[in-house]
């Protein structure tokens, strides 16, 4: 039997699949650990089990040497430092496939409502300004036949694109690390962002979070799109840069965004809160009951597995040193 550190509860059933073999300690809901007092509450467990806004920092593995595993309730794994996992010889696991369509659906969701101001129109229902059908009323983008550029190729970049091309999108796809589009998505590939930016009638964001995408849409990048392009991030909130954001929506320069991910999560830049024409959610991606009991499944499933010497299921490649250095 092993101790296993858990930050919060999980939806379904999972936990208690675990605590019928090993001694779980389940934090009570709080804001998210860091540091020293995230050390403090893995203290000496095998296993951790954390979520998405838990910072895993070197000092982590360095407090904690009885640490086999760290199960991210995730598929990104930008809150956990991999070359200090990899230095310590501790396992990190994450949630990929179980979010896929969930994340693609609520990336869509968003697409529509921005496109559509659907939640222009429900604010203006609820509060009685519903003076009747107009031909004019709260006219919006139409998506059939515009480009849909998809930043990312993995899992949940090509669910959107699938979805892109039902919705009658032409759809191009930003990716670096692909040579062909995956079967059965009617897509074209690009290699050059910059150069597919000005036929984004709509930007959507699907690459991790690393060194190289913080930032990745900035002032000059928002400045390459077409003048009434929407932008959709369901990703990491540091991909974009928020206040570049704000000054080109300030500027007139794109029909709306809309957000699931914030650069300062959970709070949102002040220019964005006012506005009409951004569609604002917090951090819903994969949260349908379905999906959230089976990353539950798979989180707990690599914790099981490593704990009894098996491989993980879903193990996160470490770096062995950080870029630049041998
Ligand atoms: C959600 O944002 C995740 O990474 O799973
Ligand atoms: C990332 O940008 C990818 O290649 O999917």
């Amino acid at each position: 039997m092993s101790e296993v550190a858990v930050t919060a509860p999980l939806p379904g059933t999972a936990l208690d699949r675990l605590a019928a073999v090993h001694r779980v300690r389940v934090r009570p809901p709080g804001p998210p650990l860091a540091g020293a007092e995230l050390a403090a509450f893995v203290g000496g467990a095998e296993a951790c089990i954390c979520l998405l806004a838990d910072r895993v920092g070197a000092e982590v593995f360095s407090a904690c040497p009885r640490l086999r595993v760290v199960a991210n309730y995730a598929v990104g794994v930008n809150n956990i430092d991999l070359v200090a996992a990899g230095r310590a010889g501790v396992v990190v696991t994450n949630t990929p496939d179980v979010l896929t369509e969930a994340t693609a659906d609520l990336t869509w969701a968003l697409i529509l409502a921005v496109s559509r101001r659907v939640l222009e129109g429900d604010r203006m229902v609820r509060q009685g300004r519903f003076e009747g059908w107009r031909p004019d009323l709260l006219l919006g983008p139409g998506l059939q036949g515009k480009t849909l550029v998809v930043v990312g190729l993995g899992r949940i970049g090509t669910a959107v694109a699938c979805r892109g091309v039902a919705f009658g999108m032409r759809v191009v796809a930003y990716t670096r690390s692909r040579a062909a589009a995956p079967p059965g998505v009617e897509c074209e590939l690009a290699g050059d962002l910059d150069a597919v930016l000005p036929r984004a009638d709509v930007l959507t964001l699907h690459c991790p979070l690393t060194p190289e995408t913080r930032g990745l849409i900035d002032a000059r990048r928002l400045g390459l799109l077409p003048p009434g392009a929407i932008l959709v991030n369901t990703s990491r909130g540091e991909v974009v840069d928020e206040s570049a954001l704000v000054a080109a929506l300030e500027a007139g320069r794109l029909s709306g965004a809309g957000l699931d991910v914030y650069e300062r999560e959970p709070a949102v830049h002040p220019g964005l809160v006012g506005r009409d024409d951004v569609v604002l959610l917090p951090h819903l991606g994969s949260a349908t009951r379905e999906t959230r009991a089976a990353m539950a499944d798979l989180t707990v499933d690599n914790v099981l597995a490593v704990l009894a010497g098996r491989p993980p299921l879903t193990p996160v490649a470490l770096s062995p040193c950080r870029p630049g250095e041998t």
